[in-house]
């Protein structure tokens, strides 16, 4: 038996993950593959139960378990607060109980898709590319201090720190990923500034010489900010630190047309964690109207990454690409002369595609 964290969360979190967990059993009766669940509260919904958004018990399970499936937390409800208890503390916590150390965030243009774009349809079609975020280091984690007062002035400051090993770690799973996609890694750093970017490149320099078959190209952040939206197609897969890895997966999700179809993976030493990209949609949530792609496409991509199932995890992703391909739009990306679709409705005709 594999065994399967679930953490719903808060909002949307519940209707898109139970749609991810509907169309797992589905694949797992096809490929008889032996899936076990089990659930777990994390952020408000945690919050409400335990007084806090992670508890250890929860933690703990998720280490045991073969992947975890996240849906989404946060609500205006616990946006008061102190920062400890807030949803997104969850998040944090999981990231470094598990050591969730790469964040891999793709984005692929569904032909059908093309016209939701906020860009031409001729510059975004065909565009494939994978976001590989250092998740658990950097400015994120790095000595901070709210407030301290000098000559009379308050200030507050936060560090970016990376290592030699966070580096290696991080731009060999770019480099793995690259050999068995398109092969091509763009480095992204301000390593014309910032001195942990230089050492940044310095170490990704190194670590490709290991990949004599994987092409390597450096941009700074600004650049490639731009790049994202003039030539999409240029990338295959990016690396980064984890904050400008933040900023351009939210740059890159859109690109797609939809920031609902955008799954990720968070690979740890122990177990990996897998979650939509988009939030918990407090305002939509109970209405039955979310889009479940971008969880049932995480759920594929636990498949691919913590199980090795490959087929499996295309045999998902095939099955919500015939969805598309059919005309079944939920709210998100309706548009005129589609047919418009609710969540159960939605997860009902993938898991028949399958
Ligand atoms: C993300 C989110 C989080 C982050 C927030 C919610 C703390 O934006 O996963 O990209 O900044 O990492
Ligand atoms: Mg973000």
């Amino acid at each position: 038996m594999k065994k399967i964290i679930v953490i719903p969360g808060d909002g949307i979190g519940q209707e898109i993950t139970a749609s991810a967990v509907k169309v797992l059993k589905q694949v797992d009766a096809k490929f008889n593959i032996g899936l076990e669940y089990d659930y777990r509260d994390a952020g408000g919904t945690s919050y409400e139960k335990f007084g806090t958004p992670l508890t250890d018990e929860a933690l703990d399970a998720c280490k045991k378990a073969d992947g975890v499936l996240f849906g989404a937390v946060g609500g205006k409800k616990w946006d008061s607060l102190p920062v400890n208890l807030r949803p997104e503390r969850a998040i944090f916590g999981l990231r470094k109980g598990l050591g969730l150390f790469a964040n891999l965030r793709p984005t692929k243009v569904y032909p059908e898709l093309v016209n939701s774009s906020p860009l031409k349809p001729e510059l975004v079609a065909g565009s494939d590319l994978l976001i590989v975020r250092e998740l658990v280091g950097g400015i994120y984690f790095g000595k901070r201090c709210e407030s301290e007062f000098v000559d009379g002035v308050e200030q507050a400051w936060d560090t970016e720190i990376y290592s030699v090993p966070e580096i290696e770690r991080i731009t060999k799973l770019a480099f793995e990923t690259a050999k068995v996609r398109r092969g091509k890694v763009t480095s992204v750093d301000k390593a014309n500034v910032l001195a942990a970017s230089r050492l940044w490149r310095k170490v990704v320099v190194d670590v490709a010489k290991d990949f004599s078959d994987v092409e390597l190209n450096h941009l700074y952040v600004d650049n490639a900010a731009m790049q994202l939206v003039l030539n999409p197609k240029q990338f295959d897969v990016i690396v980064t630190n984890n904050i400008f890895g933040d900023i351009l997966s939210d740059e890159a999700a859109v690109i797609g047309g939809s920031i609902g179809l955008m799954p990720s993976a968070s690979i740890g030493e122990l177990t990996s964690l897998y979650e939509p990209i988009h939030g918990s949609a407090p305002d939509i949530a109970g209405k039955g109207i979310a889009n479940p792609m971008g969880t049932i496409l995480s759920a594929a991509m636990l498949l691919r990454y913590s199980l090795k199932l490959e087929d499996a995890a295309r045999a998902i992703e095939s099955a919500v690409e015939k969805t598309l391909a059919d005309g079944w739009r939920t709210a998100d990306i309706f548009t005129d002369g589609f047919k418009r679709v609710g969540t159960d409705e939605v997860t009902e005709i993938i898991y028949k595609n399958l």
